[in-house]
């Protein structure tokens, strides 16, 4: 009976232990990350609801979810966690701001939108969805412009973490000079800079720098999927090369991607309805890709054939 009982504990033990094989990224001290998140831009999700794929994701262990209030998406989220009955503790929870809106409205957006409909009383992560007033434009499109209202935006950030609301401040799609606003005028670094990263669209410069300022990096379109920028290249999961790693290494050509990206220090945003494909994305984590394979995979896209986004 003792004996039954301890096999138990130790089956439970196992799975919990696979089930949570993705490690943790320290993005400010005392803030820990998982290096694995799931994203709710509805575009991501296929095939499924947005509150079934974040309900599977949490049952299979994943932990970090990402999301927006351009989603539109808080309040499938909010049913999701709910349901799930994961201790909010547990959970690391990333939602973004539209853009420069100033101090007073940022407050507004986390105090009566999103925190109400997440139905949580903090968020672990909030960032400055895009550094323009459009989507659209990425960093080079605006450049310098709208610096007062991205610094304005900031400070009510700053606010909020004062008040216990939000735990860390990031960004989103930033070039390293808005980063570098940043830390001129407050003395810290984002946490996190969100940016379009996947084998065909990668930016060494960005990520020299980042690494410089203690910015973590986060890959959206981790895959290379859906929300990939129009114009930006792809390199499809059944890429040849690709698939050549993957069977070298016994594991999916996703897997490899996902690696590729956190052996980098960059954690990867994705997103799936499949339950085999979150499982294998949750397991991303237990084999190593060689500095030859990483190397390989690096140069799939020649660099001088990137897009200036
Ligand atoms: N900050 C920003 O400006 C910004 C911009 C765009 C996106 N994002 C964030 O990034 C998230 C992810 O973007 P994305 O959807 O383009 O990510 P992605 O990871 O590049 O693509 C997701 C797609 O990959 C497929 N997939 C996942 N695991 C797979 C596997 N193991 N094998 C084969 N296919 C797999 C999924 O299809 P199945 O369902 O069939 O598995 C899904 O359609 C968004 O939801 C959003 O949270 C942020
Ligand atoms: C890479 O980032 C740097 C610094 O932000 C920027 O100047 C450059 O245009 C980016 N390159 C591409 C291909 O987007
Ligand atoms: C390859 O991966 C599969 C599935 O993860 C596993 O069952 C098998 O033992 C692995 N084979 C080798 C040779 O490592």
């Amino acid at each position: 009976m003792a004996q039954r009982k301890l096999l138990n504990m130790f089956a439970l033990w196992g799975l919990a232990a696979a089930s949570n094989g993705v490690p943790n990224i320290r993005i400010v001290p005392g803030i820990e990350m998982p290096m694995l998140a799931f994203g709710t831009a509805r575009v991501s999700l296929e095939t499924c609801t947005v509150q079934a794929g974040v309900e599977q994701w949490l049952r299979l262990g994943g932990r970090h979810i990402d999301t927006a209030d351009d989603y539109g998406t808080q309040p499938d989220v909010g049913l999701a966690i709910k349901a799930s009955g994961v201790p909010r503790s547990e959970i690391f929870l990333t939602t973004k701001i539209p853009g420069p809106i100033g101090k007073q409205a940022v407050i507004n957006k986390i105090l009566h939108t999103a925190l109400p409909q997440l139905g949580l009383d903090y968020l672990d992560l909030v960032l400055i969805h895009f550094p323009c007033k459009s989507m659209k434009d990425f960093p080079n499109k605006c450049g310098a412009i709208f610096r007062a209202e991205r610094l304005d935006t900031w400070a009510g950030l700053v606010e909020l973490r004062a008040m216990g609301k939000i735990r860390a401040i990031g960004v989103s799609d930033y070039s390293v000079e808005q980063v570098a606003e940043v830390v001129e005028e407050f003395g810290e670094a984002p946490a996190v800079n969100q940016v379009q990263w996947h084998l065909a669209y990668h930016n060494e410069t960005l990520w020299s720098a980042m690494q410089q300022v203690g910015t973590v990096l986060q890959a959206w379109a981790a895959l290379g999927g859906p929300t990939a920028s129009h114009g930006v290249p792809s390199i499809s999961l059944g890429d040849p090369r690709l698939k050549e790693v993957a069977a070298r290494n016994n594991v999916s050509t996703a897997q490899v991607v996902l690696r590729w990206e956190t052996q980098h220090g960059v954690v990867p945003v994705t997103a799936t309805c499949s339950e085999e494909h979150a499982r294998g994305d949750l397991a991303a984590f237990d084999f190593q890709l060689s500095p030859a394979d990483l190397d390989l995979l690096s140069n799939l896209m020649p660099q001088t054939e990137l897009v200036i986004i």
